[in-house]
C-alpha cells in the first residue's frame, strides 16, 4: 500500500513526505543540515544532546527535530538567531567539562565534537571551574577509554544492546560524574567495537590503533571484508605500505552493514604485514628435502616441469586443483580455466566447509540481502548461529525483530544467543534439523519428523502456522547442518505453502566463509570430487594437486598423512599453512589489501576488494599466480595482467554475472545483486522424496545442547589468520581481567602457547 503523504514546509520550501517521517530525516535529505549527536538512525531515540533544534509554528518553544515525526500543514524553521543561540549553549554546556586535548585525541580529526566547534567558530566558554579528570584506562584489549571526553550521547549503549543484543556497557554515577563503564569493571562481549565507532568524540577508543597515527595521515581505500559471508563495506587505513585500521566510519564508506563491523572484520587485519607472512616463493627439490627460497622464474618454472611430467605419466585427470572460498571470484576463475584449460582435470573444488550446490541447484525464491532480513515479518533459522559466525545477519535479525516486530522462528540443537529475540524455538536433537524441513515442507510426515527432532508435533505446527500467517516477507536461512536433501527440499519450501498475497519468500544462506556463494557461483562447487574426496584420493587417483589456499583444519583431521602421498603439491598461500608445508612449491600470495577484485556474500551481492597497500614482500595476486603457471604451461588466458579483464571473462560466462562490470560495482552505496536462477514451478515430488528417505535414517536419540554458548565462543576461535593478533589470543583465552586497567593488557599478560585454543574450522 503507496505510503500517505503530507505537505510539510521547511524554510520556506513546500515538499511532500511520507506521513510520520522522521523530521531530522527529512531535514537532512532535503540538504537542511541539522546538528546531531544522540541521534542515529534505526536505533532507539535518546533525545538527550538538544542540538537538532527547530522551530516549528504553532509549537511554543523550541523542539527536537529528532523526536517529531512529520504531520500535515506542519511549518518548520531550521536556521535562526534563535536556534543557533540554544545550539551554542548546549555545545558551550557539552564543553563544560571536556578536555581539550584534541592534539593527543585519537579522534582529533575526525571527531564530531571538534567539527562542530571548528564549523561554528568562536565559542563561548564561560565556566571557570575546574574540570572532571579520570584517567585514560582500558575496557578490554580491544576497547580503550578516556571517560571526561564523555558528551552522554549513549550511541555506544544502544548499539551494544540494540545490534549486539549484548547490554554491555551503560552510564553510571550522577549528574556531572555520569560516565560510561562497564558492569563489573572489564568487558566480557564480543568485542565488536561498534560501541567505539559510533562514539562521536574520543571517549571509547580503538586499543589496537591507539596513538599509532593522525587520521590525516591514513590513505584510505574502500573494501570488502575477508572474514565471514556477510561481506560488510568497510574503509583500510594504510600508511607507507601497512595497514594501520580498519573502520566503517560513514564519512569514508557507506556500504549495506552501515558503521557496523565485528570483532574480524575491525581488528583482524594485522595479519596483513606480520612478520610471519611469505617473503619468497619456496622450492622443496626432492621428497623429504627442505623448502628453500626461491625466484619468482624458478618456482615457476619447476612447478610447470613437474605438473607436465605428472600429467604425461599419469593424465590430466590425475591433477587435482583445488581453490577457496576465501579468494576472490577473479583467483577462483583462474583457477577453474587452470584446471579445465591446462590441466585438462574435471577433479576441482574448493576448500568450503559445506556446498551449497543442492540449494542453488533448487532456488525457487530470491536471495535476501541483509536490508530484506532488516525488513522481514517473519524470519525462519535452521542451524547456524549467526551471531558467532556471521554477526551482521546476527543484528539484522534482532533489529528486524526489536525494531519491527519481526517473527523470528529458530530450529536448532543449541539455545544460541538469538533465541532471547524468536517467537519460537525449536530445541531439537543436535544431527537432526533435515528432519524440521521434512515437517515444514511435507505436513503429512511432520509425525515422524517430530520423533527424529526429540519434539513435539505441535512446535512444528506452530512454525508452520506463523509462516502461513505472515503478510509481507518470510526470509529462510540455514546453517551447515541440512544435508543435501534437506537444503534441495528447502529451496523448493515456497511451494509448499502455496501462494497468498502480500506475502514473499527469501532465502539467506549462512556459508561459513567471504567467498562461499562465489565460489559455488563459478562452479567451482560443481567438479568430480569435494575437499575430503579429493584429499582421500591423494597418491592414488590424484598423483599432483594445485592448492589456492589451504584446506580447513577439518579436512585434514583424520587426513594428516594424504598431502605427503602426492607425487607434486604446489600451494600459493599468505603464511606456512599445514598444506604449504606438505608443498613441494610454495608460492607467496598476497592477501586481500594487496589485490583488486570481487567477492559475493550470503545476501549476492558483488562487491569490490579494492588494493590499498602495494604486495607485501615477493607476493602476487592469487589470479597472477595462476596465469604465471598456466602461460609456463603453455596457455595465455588473456588476463592482461588485470583483475577487471578476469570479471569481465566471469561475467561472459557465468550466467549470474552477465552483464556486471567494475564500474557497475563502483558505489558500496548501491550494492548489486548477482542474478541466481530460480527454479520455480518444478515438481518437487521427487526432492522431497530423497529428503523422506534421509530423514528415516536419523536415529531417534541424541541429548541437546543445554547452555547458551558463551559470546566470542566461536569469533575469538585462533585461526591461520586470527592467530597472528594478539589480543584474539587473550580473548581466546578467556579474557583475563589484567592487574591494572590504567596499562594496556598486552604488556601485562605474557601469551603463552599453551593458552592457544585449537584453529577454528574457518578464520
Ligand atoms: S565492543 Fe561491541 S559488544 Fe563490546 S561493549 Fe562495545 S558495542 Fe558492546
Ligand atoms: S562514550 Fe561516546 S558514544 Fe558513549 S555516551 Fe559517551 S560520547 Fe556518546
Ligand atoms: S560480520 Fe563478517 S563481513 Fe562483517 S566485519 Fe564481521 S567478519 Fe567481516
Ligand atoms: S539529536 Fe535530537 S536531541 Fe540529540
Amino acid at each position: 500500500m503507496p505510503a500517505e503523504l503530507v505537505k510539510v514546509t521547511i524554510n520556506g520550501q513546500e515538499l511532500q513526505v511520507e506521513k510520520g517521517a522522521r523530521l531530522i530525516e527529512v531535514c537532512r535529505e532535503n540538504g537542511y543540515a541539522i546538528p546531531s549527536f544522540c541521534y542515529y538512525s534505526d536505533l532507539a531515540l535518546q533525545a538527550s544532546c538538544r542540538m537538532c533544534l527547530v522551530r516549528i509554528e504553532k509549537m511554543p518553544k523550541l523542539q527536537t527535530s529528532c523526536t517529531i515525526t512529520c504531520t500535515d500543514g506542519m511549518v518548520v524553521t531550521t536556521q535562526s538567531e534563535e536556534i543557533e543561540k540554544a545550539q551554542r549553549g548546549m555545545v558551550e554546556f557539552l564543553l563544560a567539562n571536556h578536555p581539550l586535548d584534541c592534539p593527543v585525541c585519537d579522534r582529533g580529526g575526525e571527531c564530531e565534537l571538534q567539527e562542530m566547534v571548528f564549523d561554528w567558530g568562536n565559542l563561548e566558554e564561560r565556566f571557570t571551574e575546574k574540570k572532571n579528570y579520570a584517567p585514560e584506562k582500558y575496557l578490554s584489549p580491544i576497547v580503550a577509554n578516556d571517560p571526561q571526553r564523555c558528551i552522554l550521547c549513549k550511541r555506544c549503549t544502544r548499539v551494544c544492546d540494540e545490534w549486539m543484543g549484548e547490554d554491555a556497557i551503560e552510564a553510571g554515577g550522577r549528574g556531572a560524574h555520569t560516565v560510561i563503564g562497564t558492569y563489573g569493571g572489564w568487558l566480557n562481549c564480543s568485542q565488536c567495537g561498534n560501541c567505539i565507532e559510533v562514539c562521536p568524540t574520543g571517549t571509547l577508543l580503538d586499543a589496537t590503533y591507539r596513538h599509532q597515527t593522525r587520521p590525516w595521515e591514513l590513505s584510505r581505500t574502500t573494501s570488502t571484508c575477508t572474514f565471514c559471508s556477510d561481506g560488510c563495506q568497510l574503509s583500510v587505513g594504510s600508511r607507507r605500505g601497512e595497514v594501520m585500521r580498519v573502520v566503517a566510519r560513514d564519512r569514508y564508506v557507506n556500504g549495506h552493514n552501515g558503521e557496523f563491523l565485528c570483532i574480524k572484520g575491525r581488528f583482524a587485519h594485522p595479519f596483513v604485514n606480520h612478520e610471519e607472512r611469505l617473503r619468497t616463493p619456496l622450492v622443496r627439490y626432492k621428497k623429504g628435502g627442505r623448502l628453500v627460497p626461491s625466484t619468482w622464474d624458478e618456482a615457476v618454472r619447476f612447478a610447470a616441469q613437474r605438473l607436465q611430467e605428472v600429467k604425461a605419466a599419469h593424465g590430466g585427470g590425475s591433477i587435482g586443483v583445488v581453490g577457496s572460498p576465501r579468494l576472490t571470484n577473479e583467483a577462483n576463475w583462474a583457477m577453474l580455466r587452470f584446471a579445465r584449460e591446462v590441466a585438462g582435470t574435471d577433479k576441482y573444488t574448493a576448500t568450503e566447509a559445506f556446498s551449497l550446490v543442492p540449494f542453488f541447484e533448487n532456488l525457487s525464491a530470491p536471495i535476501a540481502t541483509h536490508r530484506d532480513i532488516r525488513r522481514a515479518k517473519t524470519i525462519l533459522l535452521i542451524g547456524g548461529e549467526p551471531e558467532e559466525l556471521q554477526p551482521l545477519t546476527g543484528r539484522a535479525v534482532r533489529q528486524a525483530v526489536r525494531n519491527d516486530g519481526a517473527k523470528l522462528v529458530i530450529v536448532n540443537s543449541t539455545p544460541i544467543r538469538l533465541k532471547q529475540q524468536a517467537a519460537l524455538f525449536v530445541h531439537v536433537r543436535p544431527g537432526s534439523e533435515d528432519a524440521a524441513v521434512l515437517a515444514l515442507a511435507s505436513p503429512g510426515d511432520a509425525d515422524s519428523a517430530a520423533r527424529k527432532l526429540g519434539v513435539g508435533a505441535d512446535e512444528l505446527a506452530r512454525a508452520s502456522q506463523i509462516i502461513s500467517e505472515t503478510a509481507g516477507d518470510v526470509v529462510v536461512m540455514f546453517g551447515g547442518e541440512l544435508g543435501a536433501e534437506a537444503q534441495a527440499a528447502l529451496a523448493g519450501l515456497p511451494a509448499s505453502f502455496g501462494e497468498k498475497e502480500g506475502r514473499r519468500f527469501l532465502f539467506h544462506p549462512l556459508p561459513l566463509f567471504n567467498n562461499s556463494v562465489g565460489c559455488h557461483d563459478l562452479g567451482l562447487m560443481s567438479g568430480a570430487m569435494n575437499p575430503l574426496d579429493i584429499l582421500d584420493a591423494a597418491g592414488g587417483e590424484v598423483r599432483a594437486m594445485y592448492v589456492a589456499g589451504g584446506f580447513l583444519p577439518a579436512h585434514l583431521e583424520g587426513r594428516e598423512e594424504a598431502l605427503s602421498r602426492l607425487d607434486f603439491l604446489v600451494v600459493q598461500e599468505l603464511f606456512l599453512t599445514e598444506t604449504a608445508l606438505a608443498a613441494d612449491v610454495v608460492f607467496p600470495a598476497a592477501s586481500f589489501a594487496e589485490i583488486d577484485g570481487t567477492y559475493t556474500n550470503n545476501g549476492g551481492l558483488v562487491q569490490r576488494v579494492r588494493q590499498s597497500i602495494p604486495p607485501v614482500h615477493q607476493s602476487k595476486p592469487d589470479w597472477a599466480i595462476t596465469s604465471l603457471l598456466a602461460q609456463a604451461l603453455g596457455t595465455d588466458f588473456g588476463f592482461q595482467m588485470s583483475s577487471s579483464t578476469i570479471f569481465l571473462d566471469i561475467a561472459r560466462n557465468v550466467p549470474a554475472y552477465e552483464g556486471l562490470r567494475y564500474p557497475l560495482l563502483k558505489d558500496e552505496s548501491k550494492p548489486v545483486q548477482a542474478k541466481h536462477a530460480l527454479a520455480r514451478g518444478r515438481d518437487s515430488s521427487a526432492a522431497l522424496g530423497d529428503l523422506r528417505d534421509a530423514v528415516s535414517s536419523l536415529e531417534e536419540t541424541g541429548d541437546k545442547t543445554a547452555g547458551t554458548p558463551p559470546v566470542g565462543h566461536e569469533l575469538f576461535k585462533l585461526g591461520v589468520l586470527t592467530g597472528k593478533v594478539p589480543q584474539f589470543h587473550l580473548l581466546a583465552a578467556g579474557n583475563p581481567e589484567p592487574e591494572s586497567v590504567l596499562i594496556s593488557p598486552l604488556y601485562q599478560i605474557t601469551v603463552s602457547p599453551t593458552i592457544r585454543r585449537e584453529a577454528a574450522a574457518g578464520d
